[in-house]
């Protein structure tokens, strides 16, 4: 027989449909969801709030929820609210392609922040109050704690400052997902804040349960659905030569005696790129490293089962639906190679300082001083939100950033002479690296990294017309520390939009 998923009876006895708990959910609240890059979202709660939201409207009732979440989540949470016109405002990263129209054709508020801030934020108040969390576990213990489920993000402080709480006991999540978590409680606000005793990547220092008030719970739903996230692209040319300069480096480093030889904490961004790395880390010749990252993708599963990895800290799953059925029918195998924490820890920044990572994150364009533009199409339109790269980026031993040197088959150039909009200044981003070849702009001066990244970053297509833009530069620009045409900074992204191309 096996054990039951809801352990404590006061609990059980508040079982609900997903409809009834729905109910619950008024317009105008603010509710926090689990939920983070695909894994750990509630899936039957939020579709049946979009049922609701869609009668309200058609009845001609107002009816929109604001929504805080980990990161990004499924279809059945961000796609279908946002379809249903649902959402009035989001925080903080978001992928869902519906969610992302409707904030680029301006009807819904979109706040897109660091990671690491969510939580502290919440809880001093700027953000307002949180009406109900809604959050997914894998089961409820005998005295009412909640085992957590695929992803932890920003679950504790949701379960801890929302007025009430739903929960959805989600029976696909596997029971031998308890043990793996580390739920930390030990954070303050200031002047009460204390150091974070964690000096490993490996390290436990909190409980694997998250701790509720089985009073707050005004409902409890059982579901049996799976994490729904997007496949990975099989790594192309570009991929692997993104990642074999970048490994080159990684091995001149340690040569260099700058890294040991198993390296330091590596943390490894969202996207196909970050996925491609890790991929071929497995053939390189690092053995007995670690991960304090985000999230887990499939080249870090990979790279585990290699024996390359020794173990993994992050927030969340973040696994194509092959490897998260592939890590789900394993679990126990797993769970000892694996912490997951609130992403308040995970991407912490005096953990990420401390511990020395190396983080790779992808981008959208960089420019030619080094500049990194993660958010931002043509200066305007979202694309997904800045995620953790920032609290990893301005914190890591090594701050490194990765792209194709070209974007919609080679009409836009990822290299660019500014940024229409910068989310990584140039003091955070120390590498920059292309299928062309890697940027090390540690120590260089503006005009010295413009030199680097046009010469080894850009396409060769865009290689002149940037040489050309930075010679003119020199000669006509108001300062020369970071020499610039105001006048044509984005002439680049203007033509682009005029022409669908940045070709001139
Ligand atoms: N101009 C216009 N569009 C561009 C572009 C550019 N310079 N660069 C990329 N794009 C488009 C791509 O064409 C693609 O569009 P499509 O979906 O319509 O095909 C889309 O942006 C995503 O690009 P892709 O090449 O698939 O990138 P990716 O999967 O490697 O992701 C980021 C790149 C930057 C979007 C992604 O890394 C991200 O969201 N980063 C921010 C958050 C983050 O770093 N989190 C990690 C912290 S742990």
């Amino acid at each position: 027989m096996t054990a039951p998923r809801i352990a404590h009876a006061g609990l059980a006895a508040k079982s609900r449909t997903a409809a009834e708990a729905a109910v619950l959910i008024r317009d105008g609240m603010t509710v926090g969801m689990s939920g983070f890059t695909g894994s750990g979202y509630p899936k039957a709660v939020p579709l049946a709030l979009a049922d609701r939201i869609t009668a309200a409207h058609a009845a001609g009732d107002p009816f929109r929820v604001k929504i805080w979440t980990g990161a990004s989540t499924g279809p059945e949470l961000d796609g279908a609210l946002a379809k249903a016109d649902g959402i009035e405002y989001r925080l903080p990263y978001n992928s869902d392609p519906i969610a992302r129209e409707r904030i680029n054709a301006g009807q819904m508020h979109y706040f897109d922040m660091h990671l690491s801030q969510v939580a502290p934020m919440a809880w001093q108040g700027f953000l307002g109050e949180l009406d109900v969390a809604v959050v997914e576990v894998t089961g409820i213990t005998a005295n009412g704690d909640l085992i957590p489920s695929a992803s932890v993000g920003n679950n504790k402080t949701w379960i801890d400052r929302a007025k009430s709480v739903i929960l959805e006991v989600n029976r696909w999540q596997n029971p031998a997902l308890e043990g793996m978590h580390d739920i930390y409680y030990g954070t303050a606000l200031p002047p009460h804040r204390q150091p974070i005793p964690l000096v490993r990547a490996d390290q436990r220092i909190g409980q694997p349960t998250f701790r509720c008030d089985p009073a707050k719970v005004i409902a409890v739903v059982e579901t049996d659905a799976p994490d729904r996230n997007a496949p990975f692209s099989p790594p192309d040319a570009t991929a692997h030569a993104i990642a074999g300069h970048l490994l080159d480096f990684l091995g001149h480093e340690v040569r260099q005696g700058r890294l040991p030889a198993s390296l330091l904490p590596l943390q490894s961004g969202v996207g196909n790129i970050a996925n491609a790395v890790l991929t071929g880390l497995i053939d390189a010749p690092f053995q007995d490293m670690v991960a304090y990252t985000e999230v887990i993708q499939d080249g870090m599963l990979d790279l585990l089962d290699s024996g390359k990895l020794r173990m993994a800290s992050a927030t969340a799953f973040s696994l194509s639906p092959q490897a998260a059925t592939r890590l789900n029918a394993d679990m126990g195998r797993y769970r000892d190679r694996m912490l997951l924490r609130p992403q308040e820890i995970s991407n912490h920044p005096e953990l990420v300082r401390r511990l020395g990572c190396i983080a790779m994150n992808g981008l959208i364009e960089a420019d030619i001083y080094g500049n990194v533009n993660s958010t931002h199409l043509m200066g305007s339109r979202i694309q997904n939100g800045i995620g953790g790269s920032g609290d990893f980026a301005r914190n890591a031993y090594l701050s490194i950033f990765m792209t194709p040197s070209t974007a919609k088959g080679g009409k836009i150039s990822a290299i660019v002479p500014h940024c229409s909009h910068v989310d990584h200044i140039n003091q955070d981003v120390q590498v920059i690296v292309t299928e062309q070849g890697l940027a090390d702009l540690r120590g260089l001066a503006p005009r010295q990294r413009a030199e680097q990244i046009i010469a080894r970053c850009a396409h060769p297509d865009y290689r002149p017309m940037l040489a050309d833009y930075y010679a003119r530069a020199m000669k006509g620009s108001f300062g020369l520390q970071s020499p610039m045409l105001p006048g044509e900074a984005l002439a680049w992204h203007q033509r682009y939009m005029d022409t669908g191309t940045m070709r001139g």
